[in-house]
Parts: structure tokens; C-alpha cells; sequence
């Protein structure tokens, strides 16, 4: 069988350049050398499309892998890659890419219509309000504080990573982390905090079913939650596949992450991240383009599953095929 192009594209113009680095290399270093030819692509900071030769628009990159027939592995995180747009982007050049459509990568990474969603299929989300910029800081602050005990969360609508997300403990702290989410996105909110265990679940789309990996339980070792410095320093935090809950609990988490992937239409894979209160389990957020790097919590729930990389880049290019 002929060999089949897969542009893997990564960097991209979001906070998330360097992680998407290592979702990259990751991704070129295990696909099968016998059924895929792989092309390097690093987009720049400046949204354009650096192959291994020459650099090209977005229109001219798309143009030429549409003509190689090639796939283009999305191996982005956050604006551009995460968000709608290059999966737009693809659409309209007729250009196969991994993961979830642009409609769903639009709805997944914005934090006010996925809980919406959420709600409306009748998961637990913490409470919350919605601003955009364009309100007076002072308003947002005395309604927020009004609304809310301490602590609450503050985050941008529309990131990941933790970026721009604190957890606030007294009202003075609450203007500098609103303005602080607001640099992130024009868009942010306001959020009940929930105490208790964080876990997260991927889901993988095979055929028509969709599977739930083992879960994993994060426990931040540097920080108070699970903010940039425990997601990427090493060490940073104790990651327990599968948690240490009863079986019964395990396959809750996995239930409710299959439901967020249906609810919001995502594609090949996913991971929703939860917190567990009591015996009460919140959908915090769902990630259609969660971090692939070899250590990354999606590659570990898969391994933990029986699946290799190699066979976990085979489904999510099989998916892209079948689109
Ligand atoms: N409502 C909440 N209650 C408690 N902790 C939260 C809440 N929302 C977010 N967090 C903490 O902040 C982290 C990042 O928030 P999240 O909404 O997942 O944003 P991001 O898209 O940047 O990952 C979570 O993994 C969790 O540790
Ligand atoms: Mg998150």
C-alpha cells in the first residue's frame, strides 16, 4: 500500500508554542515509518507555515498539502490550532486533519459554551458568571465578590494550560486576577471552587464507538492547584493512573467523560478534566487537543490501556480518513 503524507503542524501562535513542540515531536517520532511519509511543519508566532524547505502562507501550505493529498496531524494547543480555526481552515481547502471538527473544536475550547453544554446534558458544573471586557473591572468585581464565597476561580473563557487561571482567596486578590484572566481573552469567568480530588479521563473514538481510557488522578506537588508550573516542571505533580477509588467511581469518571466527548461533538480523542467533592463529580473543562507529549496524561491513559503510540496515531489518523 502506498505510503500516506501526514504534515504534522505544530508551535502555532498561542501561549501553548512550546508545549505544542513536544505534542510534536512526539507525534513525528512514533508514527509508522511502513504506512506514513511525514512532513515537518512548525507554524510561527506570526501564523506562518514553516516546512523543512520554505516557508508558506497558510493558503499556499494548505494548497500544497492538499495537492500531496496529505493529512495534516493538528498537534496545536489553544488559539489557532485548539480553537476552530485551523480546523476551519482545512475545511475550506478540503484538507483531512486529526481530531474534532471546527464547530466542536469551537464549542469544546470555550469554557462558556462547553459548560453550557455540559449542563444541558445534565452534568454537574460548578456555578458561574460570564464577563467580557468591554464591562467596567470595578462592576465586575463588586458583583463577583457578591456572588461568590472564597475562594473562587477566575479564569480566561478561552485558554489552557492554566494560563491566566487563579484561584482567589480574598477580594483584594480578585481585581488583579481579573485583569489578569482579561489578558488572555476578552472573555472570562467567574467560578464556584470546588475542593476535593482532580482527575481527568480520555476518550478515543474507534469506528462509531466511543472508548474512555483509564482515568488519572493529578495531585499538584508545587503548587496549589494544577497551574502551569505542576503541569510542565518535572516532578511538578504526582499523576496516578488509574486513582486509588473504587471501581465504581473509576467507571462514573469514564462515564461522564464519554458524555462530555458525545455532547460536544469532538472527534477522535479527548480529555475531560473533573473534581471529585464528596461523592460529587464536576465537569471542569473538556481539551479536544490534549497534550501529547510521551510523558503527557492522554499517551499514559492510553499505555495504561494496552495501546502503544504507534497504534494510538493509527486510530486518530483512521478517524481522519473516515471524516
Ligand atoms: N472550579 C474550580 N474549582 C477548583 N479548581 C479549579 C476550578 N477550575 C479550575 N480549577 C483548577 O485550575 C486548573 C486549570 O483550570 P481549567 O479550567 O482546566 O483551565 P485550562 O484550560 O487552562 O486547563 C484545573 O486543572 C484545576 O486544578
Ligand atoms: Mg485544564
Amino acid at each position: 500500500m502506498a505510503k500516506r503524507n501526514i504534515a504534522v503542524v505544530m508551535g502555532g501562535p498561542s501561549a501553548e508554542h512550546e508545549i505544542s513542540l513536544l505534542t510534536g515531536q512526539t507525534v513525528l517520532q512514533n508514527l509508522n515509518p511502513e504506512k506514513y511519509t511525514p512532513i515537518k511543519v512548525v507554524i510561527t508566532k506570526n501564523r506562518l507555515w514553516q516546512f523543512e524547505d520554505k516557508t508558506r502562507t497558510a493558503p499556499e501550505a494548505l494548497t500544497f498539502l492538499k495537492e500531496k493529498h496529505a493529512i495534516i496531524f493538528i498537534a496545536l494547543h489553544g488559539s489557532y490550532g485548539e480553537d476552530g480555526t485551523l480546523q476551519g481552515l482545512c475545511e475550506l481547502y478540503g484538507v483531512s486533519y486529526t481530531g474534532s471538527s471546527a464547530v466542536s473544536s469551537i464549542l469544546s475550547m470555550d469554557k462558556v459554551s462547553s459548560n453550557e453544554l455540559f449542563a444541558k446534558e445534565g452534568l454537574n458544573v460548578p456555578e458561574y458568571l460570564f464577563y467580557s471586557q468591554d464591562q467596567d473591572v470595578h462592576k465586575i468585581v463588586s458583583e463577583v465578590d457578591g456572588a461568590f464565597t472564597y475562594p473562587l476561580v477566575i479564569k480566561p473563557a478561552r485558554q489552557g494550560s492554566s494560563v491566566g487561571v487563579r484561584i482567589v482567596h480574598s477580594k483584594e486578590a480578585l481585581k488583579p486576577a481579573v485583569e489578569e484572566a482579561f489578558r488572555f481573552d476578552e472573555n472570562i469567568i467567574a467560578q464556584e471552587y470546588i475542593k476535593g480530588r482532580e482527575v481527568s479521563c480520555g476518550v478515543l473514538k474507534e469506528g462509531s464507538s466511543l472508548t474512555a481510557l483509564p482515568p488519572t488522578e493529578l495531585i499538584p506537588v508545587v503548587s496549589e492547584f494544577f497551574d502551569y508550573r505542576a503541569k510542565y516542571e518535572k516532578g511538578g505533580t504526582k499523576e496516578i493512573t488509574p486513582p486509588d477509588m473504587d471501581a465504581a467511581m473509576l467507571e462514573k469518571i469514564q462515564e461522564i467523560a464519554v458524555r462530555c466527548h458525545a455532547a460536544l461533538g469532538c472527534g477522535a480523542y479527548s480529555r475531560t478534566d473533573m473534581m471529585l467533592q464528596d461523592e460529587t463529580l464536576y465537569v471542569i473543562e473538556i481539551n479536544p487537543l490534549p497534550g501529547f507529549a510521551d510523558a503527557s496524561i492522554y499517551p499514559q491513559q492510553a499505555r495504561a490501556a494496552g495501546l502503544s503510540l504507534e497504534q494510538l496515531l493509527d486510530t486518530i489518523i483512521t478517524n481522519a480518513e473516515q471524516k
